[in-house]
């Protein structure tokens, strides 16, 4: 395995790939690699000639007042995870490689992306359809491989593809859990022993609201009660959003009958952590 910190290097190589007509699979990461994202990279493995793992810790997705000089990093540890799980590439750039003095193109998306957690972190999404567009023109892959762990970010991915004619496969892929419910996340290192026993209520309180749809309730104000009732019976737990939205527009909705993403935000402690679950129509 490879690991390549310019974009040059990267080119070259996936020219060598296309030479012997060869496909490549992207996973795009920030790094501090879980089962998570290595969950991501063996479907990418199955489904691909050869698989480029990007880590880089996107500076333009994090707002002022965000956690980008604190977000963990280990890339010796992603490394070996990358070429235990068959990566080809690791591309790994320092930020002035990715953002070259004077950079000042952006991608911005008008729908999707005002909602849920657009709302808390309103420059989010243009520093993640910004960094994957860029990764997109960089790696070219035939597929890229997102977690609908960040459920949001795989809709606003999958439209920014098909706005902007990349002709690139989107795969979600499910998420990935601790053996107690908590979504694995990067985030989850913020977490001191009292609150990881108390992050485990985002699941609690989902898997609770999921039961009460399949058990025929319709009205999604009702369910998001529910959700609502849980997470606040945690003390350390503070809501940041519950929402019932519409999978393809991200609205909100009124009836949980159609294909629907039930998502919570939620800070524990300092740390704000996110779940979800899709019912697909
Ligand atoms: P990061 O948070 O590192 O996540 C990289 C990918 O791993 C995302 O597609 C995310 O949804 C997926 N993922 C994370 N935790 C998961 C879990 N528990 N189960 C399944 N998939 C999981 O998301 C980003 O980085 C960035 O925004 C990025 C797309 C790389 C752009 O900078």
């Amino acid at each position: 395995m490879k690991v390549a910190g310019t974009v040059k290097e990267v080119r070259e190589q996936v020219k060598e790939w296309r030479k012997e007509g060869l496909s490549v699979g992207l996973v795009p990461t920030m790094g501090y690699l879980h089962e998570g994202h290595k969950s991501l990279i063996d479907r990418a493995v199955k489904e691909n000639d050869r698989v480029v793992v990007s880590v880089f810790v996107n500076p333009t997705q994090f707002g002022p007042n965000e956690d980008f000089e604190s977000y963990p990093r280990d890339m010796e540890k992603d490394s070996a995870l990358c070429e235990a799980a068959g990566a080809a590439l690791v591309f790994h750039p320092e930020p002035d490689e990715m953002y070259v003095d004077g950079y000042s193109t952006f991608v911005d998306m008008n729908t999707l992306t005002g909602g849920l957690c657009g709302k808390t972190r309103p420059i989010h999404f243009r520093g993640v359809c910004t960094v994957v567009s860029k990764l997109f023109n960089i790696v070219t892959p035939d597929r890229a491989y997102f977690g609908q762990k960040d459920a949001q970010q795989l809709a606003v991915i999958k439209h920014m593809v098909t706005d902007l004619n990349f002709g690139i496969e989107i795969v979600g892929c499910p998420i990935i859990r601790e053996q107690d419910g908590l979504a694995k996340s990067s985030r989850n290192t913020y977490l001191n022993a009292d609150e990881r026993a108390a992050a485990t209520v985002l699941n609690k309180a989902l898997t609770e609201g999921k039961k009460q749809i399949e058990a025929g309730e319709k009205d999604a104000e009702k369910v998001k009660k529910t959700i609502t009732g849980i997470i606040e019976s945690e003390p350390l737990a503070k809501i940041d959003y519950v929402e019932i939205v519409d999978w393809k527009t991200l609205e909100p909705v009124e009836s949980t009958g159609g294909a629907i993403l039930c998502a919570v935000a939620v800070y524990i402690g300092k740390t704000r952590l996110i779940d979800n679950f899709i019912i697909e129509k």
